[in-house]
């Protein structure tokens, strides 16, 4: 099967580091017309900057996933005025602390940005999809987490067992459009969230059974295969890219 992105339209968020970012340089390589994300404005310019330096151009809009008024701008770009393609929705964030000294505000801002932000980008997105008539992929990020979960982690893991919920609940009644939506759960990866020392990533590594904590680009095939037609019969999958980590003891 010949497998290409040329004239496809992708929102990427949380692009303006780790994960996210990758996502967004791969899909651009790959020849997609790519919007970036993030609430992070600078870091968003100099990834714009980069992709210029190799003779590509991406869109790049500021946008706090957790307002539903900036995620519906979002998608309003003007770069697709013709339709969406894929969301590949990556925005989140973590902090360890012990449930019982998790604040209301720190609950509430977890939910707000992992689970309420993936929501309004999933429905804004679906809704674009089928304006158009487009059969998309909606691939978002969930985490070994949702299934196998860390002590001081409680909201966080609770934010990626609802959004794999979703996207099953989601790609039922998206099926029927051919608009498919999956998740991609990765196991540790080396990004600015989990902040490894040179030292931890080593010790992290042998826990592994591929030897190492994943790169962000480790994440990009994933998300290329669940927006292709080579993942034509998935939909409400998640896909577990964690170097085996799952089933070591
Ligand atoms: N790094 C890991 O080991 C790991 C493992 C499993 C899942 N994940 C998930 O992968 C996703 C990406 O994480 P990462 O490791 O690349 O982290 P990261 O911190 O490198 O990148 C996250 C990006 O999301 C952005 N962001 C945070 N809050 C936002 C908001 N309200 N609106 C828009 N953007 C926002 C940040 O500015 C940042 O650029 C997250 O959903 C995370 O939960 C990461």
């Amino acid at each position: 099967m010949n497998v290409h992105f040329e004239g496809t339209k992708v929102v990427v968020t949380g692009a303006a580091s780790g994960i996210g970012r990758s996502m967004a340089v791969g899909f651009a390589r790959e020849g997609a017309t790519v919007v970036a994300s993030d609430v992070n404005q600078d870091n968003l310019q100099a990834l714009q900057a980069e992709m210029k330096q190799e003779g590509r151009h991406i869109d790049i809009q500021v946008c706090d996933v957790s307002s539903e008024e900036q995620v519906a701008s979002l998608f309003e770009a003007d770069a697709l005025q013709d339709g969406l393609d894929v969301l590949v929705h990556c925005a989140g964030f973590t902090y360890f602390k012990h449930f019982t000294e998790t604040t209301p505000e720190e609950y509430r801002r977890l939910m707000d940005v992992n689970l309420s932000g993936t929501f309004y980008c999933m429905q804004v997105a679906a809704a674009k999809m089928r304006r158009h008539g487009k059969q998309g992929s909606i691939i978002v990020t969930s985490s070994i987490n949702a299934h196998r979960t860390l002590p001081s982690q409680a909201v966080y893991t609770s934010t990626k067992a609802a959004i794999e919920s979703l996207a099953q609940s989601l790609a039922v009644e998206l099926g029927p459009e051919q608009i498919r939506v999956n998740c991609l759960a990765p196991g540790t990866v080396a990004t600015a969230l989990t902040n490894l020392s040179e030292e931890s990533k080593q010790a992290a590594g042998r826990g592994i059974p591929l030897g190492r904590v994943a790169e962000p680009e480790d994440m990009v095939g994933t998300a290329l295969f669940l927006s292709s037609p080579l993942s034509q019969y998935i939909t409400g999958s998640t896909i577990i890219v964690d170097g085996g980590a799952m089933h070591k003891r």
